[in-house]
C-alpha cells in the first residue's frame, strides 16, 4: 500500500532529526511508562521486543522485568513471513538473527496463548491503536494468534499519528504507550 510506504519514508525523517543519545534519552521516559503499567506489574509472561538502535530502546527493561521474577519471550524470525517465541534467560544467551535483530537461543515457546502482555514495536500509531510496522506483516500474522493477549504499542511520542493507512490484516492493539 503506497500510503503507508510514504508514512514509513517521513516517520524514518523523523528520526533521522534526532542523534542515538536524544533517542535513548527520549526512551527512558517510555520505559518508565511500562514499568509503571498496570498489565505490565499484573502480567507473569510478557512477550517483549529486543529494541534496535532506532527503536525505543528497552535492553534494560527486559532485564528489569525479568529480574522482577517475569517470564520474558522474544520474537525469532523464522523465515520472510514468520516469527515464532523463545524465552529469553538473560543477555548471553541472545544471538543475532535475521534484520539484524537479537535473539534468543533456545527451544521454541509454546503455550503463546498463556502470553499475558505483548509489547509491540511500531512505525507508527494512531488515536484509534492502529499499527504501522516495518510492511513485512510478521506481527500481524502472529498477533492474530494470540487474539487474548493484552497487547501494547511501543513508540516514541513523535512517532505517533492521528490516522494511519490500514488493510484487513491489521491487529490492533489494545493500548499505545
Ligand atoms: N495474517 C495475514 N495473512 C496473510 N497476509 C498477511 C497477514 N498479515 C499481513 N499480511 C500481509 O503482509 C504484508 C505486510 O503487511 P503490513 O504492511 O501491514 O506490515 P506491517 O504490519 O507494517 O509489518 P511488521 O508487522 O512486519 O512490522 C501485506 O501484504 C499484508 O497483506
Ligand atoms: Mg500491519
Amino acid at each position: 500500500m503506497q500510503e503507508k510506504i510514504l508514512l514509513r519514508n517521513k516517520i524514518r525523517t523523523l528520526k533521522r532529526q534526532f542523534t542515538q543519545a536524544q533517542l535513548d534519552e527520549l526512551s527512558l521516559s517510555v520505559e518508565r511508562k511500562v514499568i509503571s503499567n498496570q498489565r505490565i506489574i499484573n502480567a507473569d509472561i510478557i512477550l517483549m521486543y529486543y529494541s534496535l538502535s532506532d527503536e525505543v530502546n528497552t535492553h534494560s527493561l527486559i532485564d528489569n522485568l525479568l529480574s522482577q521474577g517475569k517470564k520474558i519471550l522474544l520474537p525469532y524470525v523464522i523465515d520472510e513471513e514468520n516469527i515464532e517465541i523463545r524465552e529469553y534467560n538473560g543477555p548471553y544467551d541472545l544471538i543475532q538473527g535475521a534484520y539484524g535483530i537479537m535473539e534468543p537461543t533456545g527451544n521454541s515457546y509454546c503455550n503463546i496463548e498463556d502470553i499475558d502482555v505483548a509489547l509491540i514495536p511500531g512505525m507508527s500509531f494512531d488515536k484509534d491503536k492502529n499499527r504501522l510496522g516495518r510492511g513485512k506483516g510478521y506481527y500481524d500474522r502472529f498477533l492474530k494468534k494470540i487474539p487474548k493477549t493484552y497487547k501494547i504499542g511501543v513508540c516514541f511520542e513523535f512517532q505517533k499519528q492521528d490516522n494511519i493507512p490500514t488493510g484487513k490484516y491489521d491487529v490492533r492493539m489494545d493500548e499505545i504507550i
